[in-house]
């Protein structure tokens, strides 16, 4: 049983004292506690130590105390389990060395064994599922195919993809068996990560807005549909394309329980674009963390006023950045926790 299930009654629609919060890279770089850490272990054997990885996700929950945990680990064990090598550089971010370009690249990637190449994954979850005791519930996650296409064809982090992208134009097959085989691989992966214990679910497109709404359909949207469509009846799911506002209503039609926004759409428009029978999860701009506490305060209130009671989990528009004080996000937390919609 979970003593705290604010964050899954509120997917489900339900009724609830106070509206959720959690944060998207809760347990990172700007809590003094992860860089301790960061500091002994490289970041992918944070990620393959279940040990390490239970630690890190219960951070956040100890520290900050939001509604939900979310696992510790990167959508990028993904790649590296179908064949690819990802490293991470310091203050670079991610690195494939050998990215896929041509038919013959495409014939190093594989379908695989998630039990044998992501079984560190399951072992975290059900250890973490253990140490939480039923304090919150645990978001297990994946990227999308789009996104996770992004970095095995660029390589590495990019503000346009446009390499990625060119990819898709011009040698659209190679694109599209690429993306199918990312999304065998995810469907396996998730359906397992329900299995050792994840409550709900969110798959993080993070790239998706980078796309017109068409290419957003052909390239990104077909391939989610097929996952949330594999888990819609054994957990809750939260889809977040990141700028992808122009298709929240096709995302709700894929029967996600919840759709994450950013903070570049009013909550008035994205309720009005998907639809009364979904949970919007959102949209506070991460840079705002920045500001002064009172006036984190007075945004909090004003983003809540705006989703306005019901249906509505609140979380930061993207990652919390790593020079965020721990006050400040703890003031965006309690913020949320103290707040009450007048009925
Ligand atoms: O949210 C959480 O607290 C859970 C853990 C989590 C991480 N990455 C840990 C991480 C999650 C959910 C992710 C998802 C992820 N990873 C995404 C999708 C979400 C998003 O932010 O758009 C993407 C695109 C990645 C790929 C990735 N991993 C990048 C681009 C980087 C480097 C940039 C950065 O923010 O540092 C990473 C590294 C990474 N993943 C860190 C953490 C805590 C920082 C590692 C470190 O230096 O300690």
């Amino acid at each position: 049983m979970i003593h705290n299930d604010l964050l899954l009654r509120t997917l489900r629609g339900e009724e609830t004292e106070r509206t959720p919060v959690w944060m998207m890279r809760q347990a990172g770089r700007y809590l003094p506690e992860y860089m301790v850490l960061r500091g002994k272990y490289g970041f992918f054997e944070r990620c393959q130590t279940p040990e390490l990885a239970c630690q890190i996700t219960l951070q956040p929950v100890d520290i900050i105390g939001v509604d939900a945990a979310i696992l510790f680990s990167d959508i990028l064990v993904v790649p590296q389990a179908m064949g690819l090598e990802v490293q991470l550089i310091e203050s670079k971010g991610p690195f494939l060395p050998d990215p896929i370009k041509t038919l013959n690249d495409l014939k190093r990637v594989r379908v695989p064994d998630v039990d044998e190449t992501l079984g560190y994954v399951f072992d975290a979850i059900k250890m973490i599922k253990q140490e939480l005791n039923g304090r919150v519930p645990l978001i297990g996650f994946a990227g999308s195919p789009w996104t996770l296409l992004c970095y095995m064809v660029q390589g590495k982090g990019s503000k346009t993809f446009d390499e990625a992208k060119a990819f898709c134009y011009t040698q659209p097959e190679l694109a599209h068996q690429l993306l199918q085989m990312i999304t065998d691989t995810t469907i396996v992966y998730l359906t397992a990560q329900v299995k050792a214990g994840a409550d709900t679910i969110q798959l993080f497109d993070s790239w998706g807005g980078l796309l017109g709404p068409d290419d957003f359909e052909t390239f990104s949207l077909q391939y989610m549909r097929q996952i949330i469509t594999a888990l819609k009846d054994i957990v809750p799911t939260i889809l977040f394309a990141k700028g992808a506002w122009h298709s929240l209503d096709a995302m709700a039609a894929t029967g996600a329980q919840g759709l994450g926004i950013d903070w570049c759409i009013r909550p008035e428009m994205a309720r009005q674009f998907a639809g009364k029978n979904i949970t919007l999860q959102g949209n506070f701009d991460p840079a705002k963390l920045l500001s002064p506490i009172p006036v984190i305060q007075k945004e909090v209130k004003a983003m809540l006023d705006a989703f306005g009671p019901g249906r509505h989990i609140a979380n930061l528009g993207h990652g919390i950045l790593p020079n965020v004080p721990v006050d400040h996000a703890r003031a965006f937390v309690d913020s949320v926790k103290n707040y009450r919609h007048t009925k």
